[in-house]
């Protein structure tokens, strides 16, 4: 099992390029099958999440190259079964972005219920509430959402909920039904668009994608396309989060400013310095950083996905801040590490109440999911001392070449593999 270790103490300073948004990758691959004409996606992270989700599309049929690194090609034209019976798939969230894609297309499609995350219950009737208004039968069987229909009509759909999963979902499976489907209170993330935009490149007609309104006008078939996914907004966030944490100055490059507002308004609210460019966004950090309130919500509010990071800098800043989890009921877990590395910090239901400390120290911690192991990272570079965070793969599920990146940068940071290797890094890191 690999692990990083981490000489902490150093400012963050330098550029840092972002790759293509794993959660837009994720929802636009899966559409990729519903043409049978060849899809080619530019700008694909290379991280475990996507790289899951394209082994369980090779196996049902879908013929996927992918010529460069960031580069796939999908030919969804040979698609032998709609049934996915991949126990690995589990650990993604996203597979059943799937069943919308499989159920527009082919009217039937069984795939394994998600894993991802471990930040609390993520229930699906939204999900189910969609696909069932088109006029599908679904079922959860065996452990497996299966959705079957004889035709799909469109509807008008209010969502409960703000559910981005759900909005996609119901995206995809509609723009192959027949007539109109309305989507009311539809999430509004900015890979939502990228979706939307995807889907009409091959054909679609979908509108107010970005509003709470979607409207999809179901069309007989989709085409191939050429298309490029947006950046990640929340690897940037991370970067940026990790530049204030260290009192660093760094250049996040590649990236759509205007996704980023919602991160950027809070950073100078704790006194960063932020300059925006076209296509970069540069955060340099003063000592010490301020205090603040933050509020999770669905966008353009600001990120669940941006919690840990925050909570992170803000206990390095001073006074009194509150973080309130307005998505997920159960995503503070990381912080029992972070109080290990000295953080001052009380949970109560999904509130967080920090008094800032000067400095974390380093420990031997765990990353309990993707987000908050990213965050565990950037409390590690900005604490006294080593860190060792046992077992990468969390962070590997959405962060692609993360300790080169931070390296590049300044961090002192390692991977290793065995004991052996952790003695060498540590001489290196020393
Ligand atoms: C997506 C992102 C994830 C991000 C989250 C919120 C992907 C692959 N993942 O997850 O990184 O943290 O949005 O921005 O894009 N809910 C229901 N019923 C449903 C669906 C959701 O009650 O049918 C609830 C969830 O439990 C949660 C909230 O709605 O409390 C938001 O979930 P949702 O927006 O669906 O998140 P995901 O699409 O799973």
């Amino acid at each position: 099992m690999d692990r990083y270790a981490i000489m902490g103490g150093t400012r963050l300073q330098g550029e840092v390029p972002i790759g293509g948004a794993k959660n837009a990758a994720l929802a636009i691959l899966a559409a990729a099958v519903m043409t049978n004409e060849p899809v080619r996606i530019e700008n694909v992270p290379d991280v475990t999440d996507i790289n899951v989700l394209l082994k369980a599309m090779e196996r049902i049929g879908v013929k996927i190259e992918r010529p460069e690194r960031h580069l796939v090609i999908i030919d969804g034209s040979r698609i032998e079964s709609c049934i996915i019976d991949d126990e690995y798939l589990k650990r993604i969230r996203a597979s059943y972005y799937l069943v919308g894609a499989l159920l527009g297309k082919n009217k039937q499609a069984e795939v394994p219920l998600p894993g991802g995350c471990n930040i609390g219950v993520r229930a699906i009737d939204q999900h189910i509430k969609g696909f069932s208004a088109l006029g599908a039968k679904v079922r959860i069987l065996h452990g497996s959402i299966a959705a079957q229909a004889d035709e799909l009509r469109g509807n008008h759909i209010f969502l409960d909920k703000v559910s981005v999963g759900a909005t996609i979902n119901i995206m995809m499976a509609s723009s192959l039904a027949s007539g109109k489907t309305i989507i009311e209170n539809a999430a509004k993330e900015p890979h939502v668009v990228d979706l939307a935009n995807f889907l009409n490149s091959m054909g679609a007609n979908i509108k107010g994608a970005g509003t709470d309104v979607i409207r999809i006008r179901g069309v007989e078939k989709l085409h191939g396309t050429d298309y490029a996914i947006i950046p990640d907004q929340i690897e940037a966030g991370t970067y940026m989060l990790a530049s204030a944490a260290t009192h660093g100055d760094v250049l996040v490059r590649g990236v759509i400013p205007k996704h980023l507002e919602c991160i950027t308004a809070k950073l100078c609210e704790i006194g960063c310095h932020i300059t925006e460019y076209d296509d970069a966004v540069r955060v340099s950090a003063p000592e010490p950083l301020t205090s603040t309130q933050v509020k999770t919500l669905p966008y353009p509010g600001f990120p669940t996905d941006m919690q840990p990071q925050i909570t992170v800098a803000l206990g390095l800043a001073q006074g009194t801040s509150i973080v309130t989890e307005g998505i997920f009921e159960n995503r503070f877990k990381y912080v029992d590490e972070l109080i290990r590395m000295g953080a001052s910090i009380k949970v109560e239901g999904n509130m967080a109440v920090i008094s800032g400390v000067p400095r974390y120290s380093g420990a031997s911690i765990t990353a309990p999911d993707l987000r908050a192991g990213a965050a565990l990272v950037i409390a590690a570079m900005a604490a006294e001392g080593e860190t060792i965070i046992e077992d990468t793969r969390f962070i590997e599920r959405g962060y692609e070449d993360f300790e080169l990146k931070l390296r590049a940068i300044g961090a002192k940071i390692e991977k290793v593999s065995s004991d052996r290797e952790l003695k060498k890094a540590r001489l290196r890191l020393a």
